[in-house]
């Protein structure tokens, strides 16, 4: 059965059912996907122990995303909060301003290794599509990114870049016309093109082998950062809060792998979803609403639905986080009570991202403002030898129309 605390990656601890904790996860989909999925499943069993696919993926990790990404002291917003002390993780570093490009050059490079030469994939902030796109120009691939119109609308920096790194955006204008609807369509169109097209899953979410690829990929943030803590600290220090946001998840993974095996007294994961607009009871926030079992995207995990079980709107004013669902991995984490889970609203995300952006010399995006928040609001109640690190996993160039209209035109 599956445990934590026995050294092993968390992506290998589901069943043969592919099911974590016996409940959450599986591969909940069509009859023609079947082979496909079967396919990239033994595909990525062998490449993820083959020496020379690490190689390659390091490689291209080191030079082309340009890792290892800071490790930096909040300086100012330590002192002025009092109590803990707030470190970042400056993923937004990262070649093209997040974590998202560490799935995207993994799933080029099996694409590659699979011989297709279409690549696809979903996308809410745009940042997922943004690096498909980059990596699919990198290894001559051709792409399509299938986007909201609601998030196209609210994120077109990203959507400038998607079309200048040569690939074609498919607007999704069902349903709530964002993230959740590009999941689907580009599921849909993988089911009459699997033989020579390859999906990306642009988080840890969808049937099992996709949470498993993205949960590998990303985990080369929780790589470099417990080697620069314990270089920063001489060991891992004995109260250590890691805060992240998380939408469909695969930020948060990353950013915990490596401490797995720590005890949640020394090593505590706290994860931040978005609790949408204050005064509304819309929100994008399964895990700290109560939300029921539910199967989306192929996979069952809690999800914000109506008592018939059908997914109900969310809302959330930063379009990453703005998903019904949630990795099965953060189901598990939360009913194993290893990670603690709770949300932020829109006006604490902005709030936080104005008083980080005025202190410090990084600039989150909404999605990692929404930890930001949570990490403001409990440093002052912590002792001064807590350590607090946010991981900084988007850049808010992204974002500027949004900070400009809520914030002002000097708005940081
Ligand atoms: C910068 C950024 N952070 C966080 C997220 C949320 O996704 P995940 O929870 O998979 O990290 C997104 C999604 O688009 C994003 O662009």
């Amino acid at each position: 059965m599956i445990r934590i605390q026995k050294g092993r990656p968390i992506i290998d601890q589901h069943d043969k059912n592919y099911l974590y904790a016996g409940k959450f996860g599986g591969n909940f989909v069509p009859e023609t996907l079947k082979k496909p999925i079967d396919d990239l499943t033994k595909l990525f069993n062998k490449l993820r122990r083959d020496k020379k696919f690490i190689k390659e993926r390091d490689y291209y990790f080191k030079d082309y995303v340009g890792t290892p990404t800071s490790f930096i002291k909040l300086y100012n917003l330590s002192h002025q909060l009092g109590g803990a002390q707030i470190y970042a993780k400056v993923v937004s570093e990262a070649n093209g301003g997040a974590h998202k490009i560490y799935n995207a050059i993994v799933h080029a490079l099996i694409c590659k290794h699979a011989g297709k030469k279409y690549i696809i994939g979903d996308t809410g902030a745009g940042y997922a599509g943004k690096m498909l796109s980059m990596a699919a120009k990198k290894f001559g691939l051709k792409c399509k990114i299938f986007m909201g119109t609601k998030d196209m609308a609210r994120q077109k920096p990203n959507c400038d870049a998607i079309r200048a790194n040569g690939a074609e955006i498919i607007p999704v204008d069902s349903g709530s016309k964002t993230l959740v609807d590009a999941v689907s369509e580009c599921m849909r169109y993988w089911v009459s093109n699997c033989d020579t097209t390859h999906m990306c899953v642009g988080s840890t979410v969808g049937p099992n082998i996709f949470v498993k690829i993205c949960a590998w990929s990303t985990a080369q943030i929780s790589r470099e950062l417990i080697v620069q803590i314990k270089k920063e600290f001489g060991k891992i220090p004995k109260k250590l809060k890691l805060i992240n946001c998380v939408g469909g998840g695969s930020s948060a993974i990353g950013f915990w792998n490596s401490f797995m095996d720590y005890n949640k007294s020394q090593v505590e994961f706290i994860g931040v979803e978005a609790g949408g607009p204050k005064n509304s009871k819309l929100h994008a926030a399964p895990l700290t609403n109560k939300s029921k079992i539910g199967i989306l995207h192929g996979a069952a995990q809690y999800v914000v639905q109506d008592r018939e079980g059908q997914i109900s709107e969310t809302e959330s004013i930063s379009a990453g986080l703005d998903y019904p669902g949630v990795s099965p991995l953060h189901c598990f984490l939360k009913d194993a009570k290893r990670a603690r889970y709770i949300s932020a609203s829109d006006e604490d995300a902005l709030a936080a991202y104005k008083l980080v952006a005025s202190m410090e010399k990084i600039r989150p995006s909404l999605e990692p403002s929404h930890a930001f928040a949570t990490a403001i609001k409990l440093a002052p109640k912590l002792s001064k030898d807590t350590i607090i690190v946010v991981n900084s996993c988007g850049d808010a160039k992204k974002d500027e129309s949004i900070l400009v209209k809520r914030l002002g035109k000097n708005h940081d």
